[in-house]
């Protein structure tokens, strides 16, 4: 089988984490690297728990690369809704491996270049602020004839922000790196809250993915069950929604999401609207597209993905 070659850049973070194990156990998919950032927690745990997701999920071979400690120009942010640790209260087994001594930086221009060189572009997947592939693209802006596409989950066009009035966490962690990574020229999947306010994750869902049986049955369980916000008032029932996981799902199965192309823009100088992201819909800034905005997910048949893949590890990786 012909594989997708992807690079994980994420902030883990219970929703990455439940990306990450979804990926492991997808045969399609060929994982070049995992590129923790500082986001939903400061470097030092991101790494730490991208490395312990890594052996939950019985796949210690995929190196980690430590990326970006701070943000290109603003102080950092941490994530409100992953506990202390950022992964809820799951105590996660302590990984026998280590972190690479390369940086997430120097992995990219490596990888990337390399892709490039061989005429096999890869799939970056972002799942948190986008500082290490803006800053990789700052230092060798070539590397984006490496990249076929960026599928990243971020921003907030028809939706309000979830993190200040109009913006959401990734790109407002870090706006001038989405700025960075949306004036490149490659290749731009966007998955906006408009997109994954769509797939709830709600309590009998997550009795589902408890019983999906395997090794990460019961830490899945734990996981998805921190992440229900409970915010019946804002989101139509219990539950949360399920955020970077769509990624991992957009690449493995676009017939369950509809898109529009637009060109996005990142406000990166207001501080009531820092990391806004604006969409032009109908061409009102006489610029080209330059991304894809999805605009519509079929929630059941994302759900019925994620229960299909994680019921893998019954199998794969048995308790
Ligand atoms: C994004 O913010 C983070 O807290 C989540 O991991 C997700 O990547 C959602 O706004
Ligand atoms: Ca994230």
């Amino acid at each position: 089988m012909k594989t997708i070659p992807i690079i994980v850049d994420c902030d883990p973070g219970i929703d990455d984490t439940i990306a990450l194990l979804t990926a492991f156990v997808s045969p399609e998919l060929d994982i070049l690297g995992i590129t923790p950032v500082c986001g939903n927690q400061p470097l030092g745990r991101t790494v730490l728990n991208a490395l312990q997701v890594c052996e939950l999920g019985g796949r210690p071979d995929i190196p980690v690369y430590p990326g970006c400690f701070r943000p290109m120009l603003r102080e950092p942010i941490h994530g409100q809704f992953h506990g202390k640790t950022g992964l809820g209260n799951t105590t996660l087994p302590d990984p026998v491996k280590t972190a690479e001594e390369m940086s997430a930086v120097d992995f990219l221009i490596e990888a990337l270049s390399l892709a490039s060189a061989k005429g096999e572009p890869v799939t970056l997947c972002c799942l948190g602020p986008m500082t290490n592939l803006a800053v990789a693209l700052r230092i060798k802006p070539q590397i984006a004839d490496g990249i076929g596409r960026v599928v990243m989950m971020g921003g907030a066009y028809r939706e309000p922000g979830n993190r200040t009035m109009t913006s959401e966490f990734n790109v407002l962690a870090d706006p001038h790196a989405a700025h960075v990574v949306f004036s490149s020229g490659i290749p731009i999947v966007a998955l906006a809250l408009d997109a994954t306010h769509q797939v709830m994750l709600k309590p009998e869902h997550v009795t589902a993915f408890s019983r999906v049986g395997g090794r990460i049955s019961h830490a899945l369980g734990e996981l998805m069950a921190f992440w229900d916000r409970n915010d019946v008032a804002r989101y139509g029932s219990r539950g949360g929604p399920l955020h970077d996981p769509l990624v991992i799902a957009y690449i493995l199965a676009p017939h369950l999401f509809g898109t529009t192309r637009a060109r996005i823009f990142v406000e990166y100088e207001s501080e009531l609207c820092m990391g806004q992201t604006i969409a032009d819909w109908y061409g009102k800034s006489g610029l080209e597209p330059n991304a894809e905005i999805v605009t519509r997910v079929d929630a059941q048949g994302v759900i019925d993905f994620f229960l299909d893949r994680l019921s893998r590890y019954a199998e794969k990786v048995p308790a």
